[in-house]
């Protein structure tokens, strides 16, 4: 393996290994008004929640490795301590790529990219419309993470309201992820689309004791045929299935089980791709 440590490489390459381990990451895109009214918009991928009661997001305002300096999204905060969130969806990502420019402090990147500012009801930086959720944010506290290139400025906001698109919304009134479309920032010049083939269910509730991993039966734990996603699907179920469970299943099956155990292996973990890891069982055992 590639061993990295920082400091023996430049802080720009550190910085990319960074991002492109802690990847893919929501973009929070900060508008920000500046003491002399200028509303300010910028991208900040350093971005997290961190708490849902109280409401808390977080994301971090870098200073610039070339010439050290601090940006106008830092400078708002401090000196009036509001910001609102807004979410990236694909329709926007080119406008938000844009308003990373280094736009001069007395520039509007709402004018530069033309997204538009629409009124806040609990703070003064605009919100922008055409984003599918914003959240108006209060400014908690700044943490500086240093006075070196590249240092952090973590900026913690209590989210004081959220705004949200009616038409992201699934018939249970929760936000569909299709819909809401959002980018993710990867390394380097990569994004990610977050809806259609990239999204994924796992179903696994968390009251739900697995046996584990190693409670399988070493013919079925050693396999050279299936993965460890195959084995921690097997590895859920809270217990073996019973011969009853194994006998109906594989009545149901139909298929004959091959006696080649990698053929077997093969079929279950076709089975387990199908969700139907008591038939996967069933052939294994
Ligand atoms: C998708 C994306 C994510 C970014 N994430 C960050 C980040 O997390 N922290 C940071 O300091 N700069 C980040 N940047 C760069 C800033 O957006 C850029 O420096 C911008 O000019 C800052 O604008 P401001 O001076 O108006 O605040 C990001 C840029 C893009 C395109």
């Amino acid at each position: 393996m590639l061993k990295i440590i920082p400091g023996e490489v430049s802080v720009p390459d550190f910085h990319q290994y960074l991002l492109g381990t802690v990847s893919p990451r929501p973009i929070c895109f900060a508008s920000t008004i500046s003491n002399d009214g200028i509303a300010n918009l910028a991208p900040y991928s350093f971005f997290n929640a961190f708490s849902s009661n109280p409401p808390t997001v977080v994301f971090s305002s870098n200073r610039r490795v070339a010439g050290n300096t601090t940006k106008d999204t830092l400078h708002n905060v401090e000196a009036n301590g509001e910001v609102v969130i807004n979410a990236v969806s694909y329709k926007i990502v080119q406008q938000m790529a844009l308003s990373s420019v280094n736009y001069p402090a007395d520039v509007s990147e709402f004018d530069k990219v033309g997204l538009t500012p629409i009124a806040s009801e609990m703070i003064a930086p605009p919100r922008v419309k055409e984003s599918p959720v914003q959240m108006e944010c209060r400014v908690n506290r700044i943490i500086s993470l240093g006075e070196t290139p590249g240092a952090g400025n973590l900026i913690v906001c209590d989210v004081l309201c959220m705004h949200v698109e009616e038409s992201i919304l699934d018939v249970e009134g929760k936000i569909d992820p299709h819909k809401i479309d959002l980018m993710g920032r990867m390394g380097r010049a990569f994004y990610c689309r977050a809806s259609g083939d990239a999204i994924s269910k796992i179903h696994r509730p968390v009251t739900v004791i697995g046996i584990g991993v190693d409670q399988l039966p070493d013919s079925i734990r050693l396999s050279t045929v299936l993965t460890g996603n195959d084995l921690a699907q097997l590895a859920a179920v809270p217990n073996l299935p019973s011969q009853e469970e194994v006998q109906a299943s594989l009545k149901e099956l139909g298929a004959s089980i091959p006696d080649d155990p990698q053929a077997k292996h093969q079929l279950a973990q076709s089975l387990i791709a199908e969700d139907n890891v008591v038939g996967a069982f069933a052939v294994l055992l």
